[in-house]
């Protein structure tokens, strides 16, 4: 059942060009500029006039929304509040009708988020859930939906489910944005067609996995990591924190890179090892200067960077090339090194890699 890997872990990253396309399937034609959201069709009207746009979620999925934020922002100009789900239940939150509330869940069964359903509901607003289970909880909670389709994902670490939401938001918000008008019908169909190509550059990715190992070898007794990007980056840096903690138990951090001169840049020694994601982007200068920074510290730099790359390679102890694409389409390629990384750091601890102390699949208690 594991498909001949060591772990289902490791088999879910494997998947994710397939579990990505799978995604994608019968939703997005790129030839014909078509993108079609069945869950979204009856709602699209509410979905376009909403006056804000809440995202709920925990965990991983919270990561996604996070991601979603500056999709749903940057094509589609609505304004975007993330929210975590324990925390958006209990603080008496304002919404009204003219919210449109995205809840996301890869098992559909998490006791928060399904609460934070049940009170922007009780409020009049619109929910829509992106969800892996079919037939789950959340799923029938919400209004409409649209499923993630990445197939079950036994490894406790999300990985494939955190690809295909992020699939979903982009595919939602590329919709939006075409429909408000926000996105013109050139750079809507262009990114449509660069969209398509990011199975094919998950597989590039995926090959750099020995190099990976190599890295793991090198830092799997640190105690401590730090991860830092910006923009589109910021969320991969959480993830790819949050992704080490859960299944190596070494501590990391994860911060817009930017924010490291207000605290964590006083942690940084030779001891400390920091993953920059360090893509050419429209921040790129500005992490190469938080590089510096680092690097004038002593801290020991992994950096994923573009493929080509020349000024960062120079800097970083480790680089790892990642294919190019959109900058809105980064982190579907960017979070894959990450998985990748933490997941033979755990191996090389002994730990349980699929099943991580103290961890549940689903989180149905509060
Ligand atoms: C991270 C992880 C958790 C879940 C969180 C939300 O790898 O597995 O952080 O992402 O418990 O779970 P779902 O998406 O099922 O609501």
């Amino acid at each position: 059942e594991k498909g001949g890997y060591e772990h289902f872990m490791l088999k879910e990253i494997n998947e994710q060009p397939r579990s990505i396309a799978d995604c994608m399937r019968g939703r997005l034609d790129a030839n014909n500029g078509r993108l079609v959201l069945g869950g979204l069709r009856d709602y699209m009207n509410k979905f376009q006039n909403a006056d804000r746009i809440i995202i709920t979620a925990c965990g991983t999925s919270w990561h996604a929304g996070l991601v979603a934020e500056y999709l749903f922002e940057e094509f589609a100009r609505i304004p975007v509040e993330v929210e975590y789900a324990s925390e958006f239940r209990y603080r008496n939150p304002v919404i009204s009708e003219k919210d449109f509330v995205i809840a996301i869940s890869q098992s559909g069964e998490t006791a928060d988020t399904l609460a934070a359903i049940e009170l922007a509901k009780s409020k009049g607003a619109t929910i829509f859930g992106v969800c892996n289970v079919v037939g789950s909880s959340i799923a029938r909670a919400t209004h409409a939906g649209s499923y993630t389709h990445a197939g079950p994902e036994i490894g406790v670490a999300s990985t494939k489910a955190f690809t295909a939401q992020i699939s979903v938001l982009t595919m939602m918000a590329l919709k939006l944005g075409y429909q408000r008008g926000t996105l013109s019908e050139n750079r809507y169909m262009q990114l449509l067609s660069e969209l398509e190509t990011i199975p094919s550059k998950v597989e590039k990715a995926l090959q750099l996995n020995d190099k990976i190992k190599e890295i793991a070898a090198k830092f799997k007794d640190a105690r401590n990591f730090l991860y830092l990007g910006r923009g589109y980056n910021f969320p991969v840096a959480l993830e790819g924190a949050l992704k080490l903690k859960e299944i190596s138990y070494i501590h990391a951090e994860g911060y817009p890179a930017a924010e490291m001169k207000h605290g964590p840049i006083a942690l940084i020694d030779e001891e400390m090892p920091v993953v920059f994601i360090a893509t050419k982007d429209s921040s790129y200068e500005k992490v190469v200067s938080n590089i510096q920074e680092v690097k004038a510290r002593k801290g020991k730099i992994i950096a994923v960077v573009t493929e080509g790359d020349t000024t960062v390679k120079q800097m970083a102890d480790y680089v790892i090339e990642i294919p190019e694409t959109e900058e809105a389409f980064v982190p579907l390629i960017s979070v894959i090194p990450l998985q990748q990384l933490s997941y033979h750091i755990a191996v090389m601890r002994g730990c349980n890699v699929d099943q991580p102390r103290n961890l549940a699949k689903s989180v149905t208690v509060e």
